[in-house]
């Protein structure tokens, strides 16, 4: 089976790895010639655990190649996927444009037996009119849906680990061909389900913004846990012992972030009104979401008593989440703005030394340790949920900071364990003794 994939993207590229990695013969493709060089040299645009070693055995293999001419790899596909951002027009909208840019340039030389399958996410409805447009280009192939539901920091992971794969699909051939390429999970008793295309996207939309709306429903909880005297943290392991709720994504903090959640939930509330529903839920959360960064702003400047100009603030991670490069809709744009503005020195420490935060970050002080950037710190401000954070040295930090207060807005420490270091400790939706 010879597979092309289209986007070297997060999706794109863990997906054309792994596929070869299940032993198909896959070609990527993008449209940057300098991505696509530097992969030919086995230089990955991302970090995602596990990738490199996988691109490298299966690029030496001779199962994996990279190119710039998607017209001329999707000659002998048996299946292309296409896999390019659909980020979020100004108005909420999924921008489309990569799709179908990327459908025009295959449209002339795709194997007229091949099945091609978008992967990117999309709006319902956009399979079944990338079919029509290609139609009336005088091209009839079968399509079909197959959304991803990969974590950064955790794709290659979640790709040959799934909990479900969703295939939306149009007729047998196109059954039969998705079965064969996600054959290699049956040996995991992995479900694959199939589905009609509008189901299939709609599946993709819904579980996204499904896990938004769980974090923006804890994040309030955790509000009304600071006002009321109790601990979310107990609050979310009481809910999430039941199997209806499950205890993932109930980790109150400063709100969801990433190239997903944010564009996901705006997509869906824009199409479905195109529809005639209102998903007024998913609405609520997306404003929750948004005012979430404000919150946390004040609770900051609470802690610190209005007190910012001039004052040394510490920051641990900028990144949307842990394990990541991406600063994507990351809180800490808005967070560590707002210091900034307020006239504070700030310093940041963030173990993924993310070039793009330092972008946004022009005027801040980078540390290459988490240690030294606690050094004579008015506050520190934790953001970013990386794991070394949760395991520093308490009695070290103590003895570096000028004043001895740390606003946690991830919850890692239980309270009694910080305040017994001497500390000041203002967390989301617990308790904090001024
Ligand atoms: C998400 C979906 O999980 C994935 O299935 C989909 O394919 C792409 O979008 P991702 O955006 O990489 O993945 O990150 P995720 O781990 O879902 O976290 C999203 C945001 O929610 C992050 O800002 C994270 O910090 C936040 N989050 C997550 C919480 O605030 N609390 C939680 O309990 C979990």
């Amino acid at each position: 089976m010879k597979i092309t994939v289209v986007g070297t993207g997060y999706v794109g590229l863990v997906s054309g790895v792994c596929f070869s990695e299940f032993g198909f013969n896959v070609t990527c493709v993008d449209n940057n010639e300098q991505k696509i060089k530097n992969l030919q040299n086995k230089q990955l645009p991302i970090y995602e655990e596990g990738l490199e070693k996988l691109l490298i055995k299966n690029m030496q293999a001779g199962r994996l190649s990279f190119t710039s001419d998607l017209a001329e790899s999707v000659k002998e596909a048996d299946i292309v996927f296409i896999a390019v951002g659909t980020p979020a027009k100004n108005d909420g909208s999924a921008d489309l444009s990569y799709v179908y840019a990327a459908v025009d340039q295959l449209a002339s030389t795709i194997n007229r037996d091949a099945v091609l399958v978008i992967k990117s996410t999309v709006p319902v409805g956009t399979t079944r009119a990338v079919k029509n447009h290609l139609h009336e280009k005088g091209v009839d192939i079968s399509v079909a849906f197959n959304p991803e539901f990969l974590r950064e920091g955790a794709a290659v992971d979640d790709f040959m680990s799934p909990d479900r794969v969703i295939l939306g699909v149009e007729n047998k051939k196109a059954k039969d061909m998705l079965r064969a390429v996600y054959r290699p999970l049956y040996a995991f008793n992995t479900p694959i389900v199939f589905t009609g295309l509008e189901t299939a996207e709609l599946s993709k939309y819904a579980s996204n913004a499904f896990l938004a709306v769980k974090i923006g429903f804890i994040n309030e909880i955790a509000d009304l846990c600071e006002v009321c005297g109790a601990d979310v943290k107990e609050v979310a392991i009481a809910m999430g012992l039941d199997k209806r709720i499950g205890d993932k994504f109930l980790q109150a903090g400063p709100g969801y972030g990433g190239s997903c959640f944010p564009k996901d939930t705006l997509a869906l509330s824009f199409f479905a009104k195109k529809f005639g529903a209102n998903m007024t839920i998913v609405d609520k959360t997306v404003e929750s979401n948004n005012f979430r960064r404000k919150k946390m702003i004040k609770k900051i400047f609470d802690a610190c008593d209005n007190n910012i100009k001039g004052k040394k603030i510490s920051i641990f991670g900028v990144t949307f989440k842990a394990n990541t490069d991406d600063m994507r809709e990351s809180p800490s744009i808005e967070i560590v703005n707002a210091l900034i503005n307020a006239g504070a020195d700030i310093s940041i420490y963030d173990p993924s030394f993310s070039e793009q935060a330092k972008t946004i970050f022009k005027s801040a002080n980078w540390s290459n340790d988490v240690y030294d950037n606690c050094n004579n710190a008015d506050a520190i401000v934790i953001i970013t949920d990386w794991p070394e954070f949760r395991a520093v040295n308490l009695s070290e930090i103590r003895k570096r900071v000028k004043y001895p207060l740390i606003i946690d807005l991830r919850n890692l420490y239980k309270v009694s364990e910080v305040e017994a270091h001497g500390f000041k400790y203002c967390s989301v939706g617990r308790a904090y003794k001024k």
